[in-house]
């Protein structure tokens, strides 16, 4: 289950609604579970449940609403690439499609060393600069050419390295694209030359 920690951070969530509104802070609560586990497991729905005084199936309802939230362990980095229509008619498909013979998966899986889950994914609002894909639901990466998909696979252990010890990101990250999330969620910091940037944070 979940730690104390975690549990704070429920009750700070809860606290910003009235008494009787606790169910509005599902969300957060869902995000704080998974940025703690990894994904979200029943047991947890059911515990988020009571604890926001809510029926589990009201719990389930977000859970599986938004693809954002994993309902069972995945890779380290989960490569979500959107195939909505505009998408599709400038390559998104062919960039999942590359990235699926790239890591030896289809849609839904997760290669044999744990380090990449590929998804597929609904329109992530940057239509005009696709094919585009979210890494670990933060980082949304834009003009994702095949070439531009190796860079990133390549890279992406180191840069996400140099995000969580938030120490020399200026190097490995200009390298491949990757940009720092900032502690104070949304970034509007772009890199022209790879066009990568962050995106909201839960
Ligand atoms: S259709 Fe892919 S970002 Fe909108």
């Amino acid at each position: 289950m979940i730690s104390e920690a975690a549990k704070m951070r429920f009750a700070t969530e809860v606290a910003k609604y009235p008494a009787d509104q606790k169910k509005s802070a599902v969300v957060a609560c869902l995000a704080i579970v998974q940025q703690e586990l990894g994904h979200i497991s029943i047991d947890t729905e059911k515990m988020v449940a009571e604890y926001l005084d809510m029926p589990f199936i009201a719990v389930r309802e977000v859970t599986t609403f938004y693809n954002m939230f994993n309902q069972r362990p995945g890779g380290k980095y989960k490569l979500n690439v959107c195939t909505n229509l505009p998408c599709q008619l400038r390559d998104g498909v062919k960039a999942l499609k590359h990235l699926e013979e790239t890591l030896g998966i289809t849609m839904g899986e997760t290669t044999a060393d744990g380090m990449f889950t590929l998804q597929q994914s609904e329109c992530l609002g940057a239509c005009a600069d696709s094919p585009v894909m979210l890494v670990n639901d933060r980082t949304m990466c834009s003009f994702m050419s095949t070439e531009r998909l190796d860079q990133m696979i390549a890279g992406l252990p180191v840069s996400m390295a140099a995000i969580s010890s938030r120490r020399s990101m200026t190097g490995s990250m200009a390298r491949t694209g990757i940009w720092p999330i900032t502690r104070h969620g949304a970034v509007t910091r772009r890199c022209a030359r790879f066009s990568v940037r962050t995106v909201v944070r839960v």
